[in-house]
């Protein structure tokens, strides 16, 4: 199975700042072997110059959002071709800052997803319960509905290519963790409503990331659940010594 770790840097980091980062990533982890798959999702501006930086080394590029249309009259929107010339391998699409600030719904999401696949992107989908809705036991029901119309007319051939990240909209930049059991139990549902509505086999080889609070200090412990293949990290991936921390994180456990 992948373990994957992916920043979103969301709206952080001038050109300047990217590029020096994605300089120090790439140095960092040169040569380095046994360590999971590691993608970074800079600001549109930053996009391009930080992929430049970056070909030819391990770490891939995500843009953090799309727009559903290939082009056209859409002020201020960048579509999943461009996103794909401006070097990226992967789009964050239905983030929860996405959802809530911005107004996605799972019917705009499940557009943006076929757009990506279409341009060739492998989509990160983002899911999620608010506090109230986990208050409300709710959680196991916003979930099958993100997925079921996230999802919506998608074949196996698509969804295979979807990382699913699991990202608790109360755990993020609120310090406040999912515990490694209340994660895994999440993650164990979305595999299983994958078995039901895919395959078994397309079950088990989704790559279903954690998010929410990720640091360096508890990735080690959210990682070793069975069901959790990796995490996606705001705060904790602006800075790069704690982005390669969590990246080593099977070899700093504990220190
Ligand atoms: P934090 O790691 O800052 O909680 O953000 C998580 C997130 O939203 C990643 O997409």
């Amino acid at each position: 199975m992948r373990t994957i770790i992916a920043g979103n840097w969301k709206m952080n980091k001038t050109i300047a700042e990217a590029v020096d980062f994605a300089n120090r990533l790439r140095e960092k982890l040169a040569g380095k072997t046994g360590i999971p798959e590691v993608i970074v999702a800079p600001p549109f501006t930053a996009l391009n110059p930080v992929s430049v930086v970056l070909r030819g080394s391990a770490v891939l590029v995500a843009a953090q959002n799309i727009h559903e249309a290939d082009h056209g009259a859409f002020t201020g929107e960048v579509s999943a071709l461009m996103a794909r010339e401006a070097g990226c391998t992967y789009a964050i699409i239905g983030h929860s800052e996405r959802r809530t600030l911005f107004g996605e719904r799972d019917e705009r999401i499940n557009k943006k997803l076929s757009a990506a696949l279409a341009a060739g992107l492998h989509p990160i989908l983002c899911i999620g319960e608010t506090l109230q809705e986990r208050e409300e036991n709710q959680t196991e029901r916003v979930i099958e509905r993100q997925l079921n119309e996230g999802l919506n007319n998608l074949g196996n051939d698509d969804i295979e290519k979807i990382i699913v990240a699991y990202e608790p909209v109360w755990a993020i930049g609120t310090g406040k963790t999912a515990t490694p059991s209340q994660a895994q139990e999440v993650h164990r549902f979305i595999r299983g409503w994958l078995a039901k509505r895919c395959s078994g086999e397309l079950s088990q080889q989704t790559v279903i990331l954690y998010g929410g609070s990720v640091t360096p200090q508890n990735a080690g412990a959210l990682m070793s659940q069975p069901d959790i293949n990796g995490a996606l990290i705001g705060g904790a991936s602006l800075d790069v010594e704690s982005f390669v921390r969590i990246i080593e994180y099977q070899f700093t456990q504990g220190v």
